[in-house]
């Protein structure tokens, strides 16, 4: 089968507000990202998903969406758009944008129609409904944010529901104007080039039609984990809504969706990609709750691996601008750095599309913010410790005063040791996880079991993840020891035509019958074809 960029490629998630300040406020944007294409070519991506950079009053730093068809001024303009696409295109990188279809801004102007006049036909692309008798919300949904999911319109008289914060109203995904609008929405990139889009919570835009109330949890604590999310979120008629998506996709050539279907059943999640009908892609974010555990890790990604059906394809993640840094989570005084190359490994052999996030080729971390320059909403809906501003912090481009993402104070404290984690030193350096990255993407990219092989596991000793992939005659093993003590591992005896070692120190064996790994330290063997 041919070469296909979302399937076997890897993909890179940019914060755009985060990546490169080319402008001088302080605030990534697009010129940047054109920029920096050379670093993401020079690593081998193949594609950028590019968070939300349309107009917004950043209410949710873009996922508050007030115009799909233009590019917020903070980042740029139309024009810079079409140069960044031509661009990344001539470096062989596909551009993916980011749909927000379940909610917009409520300055979006449709909603503004909607809330001023209720005989108005934008009325009903939102959820609005009167009150219970003496006053009260018409059920019991929460919002992920925090707070009753219903606002009170004094002026109308009626509720509209918001699934995250009361700025982000939600959209009526049973209104066919909407939808025709919505799959307009997506024409319009298209006809411009984009490649794809990442759909945010693709799950919630189908809610029970009754909106009857969610079962509460006997004993819980209340708000939004109190309630079993029966009725809020993937109703079954969300897969007629995703085919419709689908269609518009099938449109265009070589296009592709891919969803955030934030669901804990993964079985669930499956579903989404229907007879290869709905998502190309349906992100598990299994591993961004997964301890540092080789059996965890096993169980979970076998699971999912067996759950996606034959026409679709796995998507892994470690980290995304939502969850704590995977250097971070898994972080460890001695061997930390050991762990963060063997991640990289972990995601770059897995059978699935892997994405990473802007920054994890070079190992950054969370950084902590004080509490006064916290800027996620969440920090003050919810909780600041919940604030998801530590993991979206300025890219770590060299040692200078912005670190080279920006001239003018950032719009986010930089990384304290950003002098000393970033891309210009890490490239100077042959051993870094910078080259790790790299070098596994290139080892991938060369290697038909690793980009389009199955997935099995191997035998090991406890605390060692093995698996073998395989392609026809193109077989590849991989052993990663997740323990902080040396391992040795039989990973079969044939001739290698190849392979990494995590750690760079001892050269690869020449057979592979067995191999000692160090701590922490993580092996792929290229098997050589035995024709
Ligand atoms: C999921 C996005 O990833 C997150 O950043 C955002 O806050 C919510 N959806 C609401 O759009």
């Amino acid at each position: 089968m041919e070469w296909l960029w979302w399937r076997d490629g890897v993909l890179y998630q940019i914060y755009p507000r985060s990546f490169m300040d080319a402008s001088g406020d302080g605030v990534g944007d697009l010129e940047g990202i054109r920029r920096r294409l050379d670093h993401l070519a020079w690593l081998g991506v193949d594609g950028i998903w590019i968070s939300p950079c349309f107009p917004s009053p950043m209410a949710d730093f873009g996922y508050d969406v007030a115009d799909y068809r233009d590019i917020d001024p903070l980042f740029g303009s139309l024009e810079d758009f079409d140069r960044l696409v031509r661009d990344a295109h001539a470096h062989g990188i596909r551009v993916v944008l980011d749909l927000v279809p379940n909610h917009s801004s409520d300055r979006h102007p449709w909603f503004l129609e909607s809330r001023a006049d209720p005989a108005s036909p934008k009325r009903d692309w939102y959820v609005w409904r009167d009150p219970k008798p003496g006053g009260a919300p018409p059920n019991n949904w929460i919002s992920i944010f925090g707070g009753p999911a219903w606002e009170w319109d004094e002026p109308t008289g009626q509720y509209f529901l918001h699934s995250f914060l009361k700025e982000q109203p939600d959209l009526n995904w049973r209104n066919p104007e909407l939808v025709r609008e919505m799959h307009g929405v997506l024409r319009f990139w298209f006809e411009r080039g984009v490649d794809g889009f990442r759909i945010d919570v693709i799950q919630r835009i189908a809610k029970d039609p009754a909106l009857r109330d969610n079962p509460e949890i006997a004993d819980s604590p209340g708000g939004y984990g109190g309630q079993r999310h029966v009725h809020d979120e993937n109703h079954p008629d969300v897969h007629g809504m995703l085919r419709g998506l689908r269609a518009v996709a099938d449109e265009y050539p070589e296009r592709m969706l891919v969803g955030e279907v934030y669901l804990r059943d993964p079985a669930e999640v499956a579903k989404y990609y229907g007879q290869g009908d709905q998502l190309h892609l349906a992100f598990n974010f299994a591993l961004l709750f997964t301890p540092w555990d080789a059996q965890r890790f096993g169980a979970e990604i076998q699971a999912w691996d067996s759950l996606v059906p034959a026409e679709g394809w796995p998507v892994h993640v470690l980290s995304n601008h939502d969850a704590p840094r995977h250097a971070s989570r898994w972080d460890d005084p001695e061997h930390g750095e050991a762990r963060a190359r063997l991640a990289a490994m972990l995601l770059l052999t897995l059978r699935g599309t892997p994405f990473l996030y802007y920054g994890e080729e070079i190992g950054m971390r969370n950084v902590e913010i004080p509490r006064e320059r916290l800027q996620d909403p969440l920090a003050h809906t919810l909780h600041p410790s919940v604030a998801r501003d530590p993991e979206r912090t300025p890219m770590q481009w060299d040692a200078s005063a912005g670190s080279g993402f920006t001239r003018a104070p950032p719009w986010l404290p930089l990384a304290r040791d950003a002098a000393l984690r970033n891309v210009e030193r890490q490239r100077a350096e042959r051993s870094s996880l910078l080259w790790l990255y790299r070098d596994l993407i290139a080892l991938r990219r060369r290697t038909p079991a690793l980009q389009r092989g199955s997935f099995r596991r191997l035998e090991s000793p406890d605390g060692v993840l093995a698996y073998e992939r395989r392609a026809g005659a193109s077989v590849a093993r991989i052993a990663l020891n997740f323990t902080p003590e040396a391992q040795r591992v039989e990973l079969g005896a044939e001739p290698l035509a190849g392979g990494l070692r995590s750690a760079y120190g001892t050269p690869l064996p020449a057979a592979p019958e067995p191999v000692e790994l160090a701590p922490s330290e993580g092996i792929v063997l290229v098997v050589a074809a035995s024709r």
